[in-house]
């Protein structure tokens, strides 16, 4: 199944921020539509009032069997009614990061990082889903994406700020920044 996030002028995110953190940005667009297909979609032109990302839902790759259990056990599922904000931060990473082997890259995000360990204690008011789009030739290796309510809001930025702060996000090569609100 793969999902597309369309920046355009129709959707039922609004755009409340669009700011590249690394690299190249979007195009400034209002609004954000999500959908789902069983084929990829052909790829349209770039626009200068549009932009389309494309990314699958996949199994997991670094996850160790007790953190699978920690993290089924904590998350939160998307689509809660008072989850009104989102973010959609595509990530792509080095060519020094792919080069590594899976227990080096493992190394990094975990041992030395702690992506997992840091971030389950915002579990289960960030909701999340990974999306991958690297093996299908996308500018970004990885689509992620939250979901939460505005009283989490400062937490969100906590978590963020912690992870672009660790080991792993020396790899990170561009990484856009977009936020959300849902449409009334
Ligand atoms: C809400 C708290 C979060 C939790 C519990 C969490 C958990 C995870 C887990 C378990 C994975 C590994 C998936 C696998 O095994 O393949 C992962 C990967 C990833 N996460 Fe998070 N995460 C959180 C927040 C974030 C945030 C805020 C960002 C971006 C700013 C982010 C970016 C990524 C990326 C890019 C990957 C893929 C890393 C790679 O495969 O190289 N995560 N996350």
């Amino acid at each position: 199944m793969f999902t597309t996030f369309r920046g355009g002028q129709s959707g039922a995110w609004r755009v409340t921020l669009n700011s590249p953190v690394k690299g190249e940005g979007f195009a400034s667009v209002p609004a954000l539509a999500i959908t789902q297909s069983a084929s990829i979609a052909l790829p349209i032109l770039p626009s200068a009032t549009a932009w389309r990302l494309v990314g699958v839902a996949g199994h997991v790759r670094y996850v160790e069997k007790t953190e699978k259990e920690q993290l089924a056990e904590k998350q939160a599922a998307l689509g809660r009614k008072e989850a009104t904000c989102a973010a959609l931060i595509p990530i792509r990473k080095s060519a020094a990061w792919w080069e590594l082997a899976q227990d080096e890259r493992r190394e990094i995000f975990e041992a030395k990082s702690q992506h997992i360990a840091s971030s389950l204690k915002y579990l289960p008011q960030i909701a999340r889903q990974l999306f991958h789009c690297r093996d299908l030739g996308e500018p970004f290796d990885f689509l992620t994406w939250f979901e939460y309510a505005p009283e989490h809001a400062a937490e969100f930025e906590e978590l963020v700020a912690m992870l672009r702060a660790t080991e792993e996000w020396k790899f990170v090569e561009r990484e856009v920044d977009v936020r959300l609100q849902l449409m009334e």
